[in-house]
């Protein structure tokens, strides 16, 4: 039995959803938040509880014979952290370090962690491995490197066989209903702009770029999805497993590129990008290699940023008919 921390999210949904499918047994815990039960399929369990909650943590492990965690629920606004720092870190390492704690106590055998490519600095390599050094620009990056440092460190201690996915930049849903419902990411905010009849707006032409825009390696969260069944699945049949994984696809989109697609996407061909400056802390170019998830996980990613962004713009106008 499976229990999914923050799985009424965005991309905890979409993990809830692709386990379900594979036949899993799972029950959730979200605090609502940002999480909305309606993106559960029916029949799934929702707890409604804070990771930072011991009691309801000991007794959902019990009540429900939980032997795998998939660690999702928590903050994830870089720009946010930056002011909130101390809450950024009682949310995302307290909360760990309590889900970590309860998981030892109750004999949790596996553990999958929701880490972010955020924990690698403004890198100069073509390709980010995971031996890339990591260097975070952020508290929210702070957050998820030291999270993996304390996931591998009780797995070793407490012999829980355990994955930490670091996560590029996540785009798309697998249905309307499980759209991202944020907007502080490229695909949403040009959305927003062309809803309010205004041009796409790039943060920067001028950077050693192809086209000067910023380069980004976006992933399908469906593909993140099976990433995790994957990794779910090697936790399952290898206990020894202690590995960190990128999930990318080895592929970089420029901004520019991207607004070409959403433009082609939403029928907005018409209006111009309007180049604005950059915006701080943005580096250039951002790929992952997808090497060793695929070697270690048998997993590659399925979906290209045209299929991304036409199942997000579903959902988009789902959301806001007419
Ligand atoms: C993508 C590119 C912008 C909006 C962030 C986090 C990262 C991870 C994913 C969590 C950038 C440009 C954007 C717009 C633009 N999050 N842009 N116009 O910054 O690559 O990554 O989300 O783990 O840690 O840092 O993603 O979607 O904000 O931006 O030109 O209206 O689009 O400058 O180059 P980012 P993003």
């Amino acid at each position: 039995m499976w229990l999914i921390t923050g799985g009424a999210g965005y991309i905890g949904s979409h993990v809830v959803r692709e386990l379900t499918a594979a036949g899993e047994s799972l029950v959730v815990l979200d605090d609502l938040s940002s999480g909305d039960p309606a993106r559960l399929p029916a029949g799934i369990v929702l707890e409604r509880g804070s990771v930072l909650d011991a009691e309801v943590l000991a007794r959902v492990l019990r009540e429900y014979a939980v032997d795998g965690i998939v660690h999702i629920a928590g903050r994830k606004q870089v720009a946010e952290s930056v002011e909130r720092p101390l809450y950024y870190y009682r949310e995302n390492i307290d909360g760990l370090r309590t889900v970590l704690d309860a998981a030892a106590a109750a004999g949790v055998r596996r553990f999958v962690f929701s880490s972010s490519a955020a924990v690698y600095g403004p890198t100069d390599v073509d390709l980010v491995t995971e031996q890339t050094p990591c260097a975070p620009m952020s508290p929210y990056g702070q957050t998820k490197l030291a999270g993996e440092w304390l996931v591998a460190a009780a797995g070793r201690a407490y012999g829980m066989a355990t994955v930490s996915l670091r996560y590029f930049n996540v785009a798309g849903a697998a249905t309307p209903e499980l759209a991202d419902t944020g907007v502080s990411n490229l695909v949403p905010m040009v959305f927003q702009r062309l809803a309010a009849g205004a041009p796409p707006l790039i943060f920067g032409d001028d950077y050693p770029t192809p086209d000067g825009t910023c380069v980004r390696d976006y992933v399908h969260v469906q593909d993140i999805a099976s990433a995790h069944l994957a990794a779910a699945r090697r936790l399952t049949a290898d206990p020894d497993t202690a590995l960190v994984l990128n999930i990318g696809t080895g592929l970089g989109v420029s901004v520019a590129e991207m607004v070409t697609v959403i433009g082609e996407v939403t029928g907005h061909t018409d209006l111009v990008p309007e180049v604005g400056p950059r915006r701080p802390g943005d580096p250039a170019r951002v790929i992952a290699s997808a090497e060793a998830i695929a070697k270690e996980l048998d997993w590659r990613a399925q979906y290209d940023v045209r299929e991304m962004v036409g199942s997000a713009w579903a959902g988009w106008q789902a959301r806001h008919p007419g």
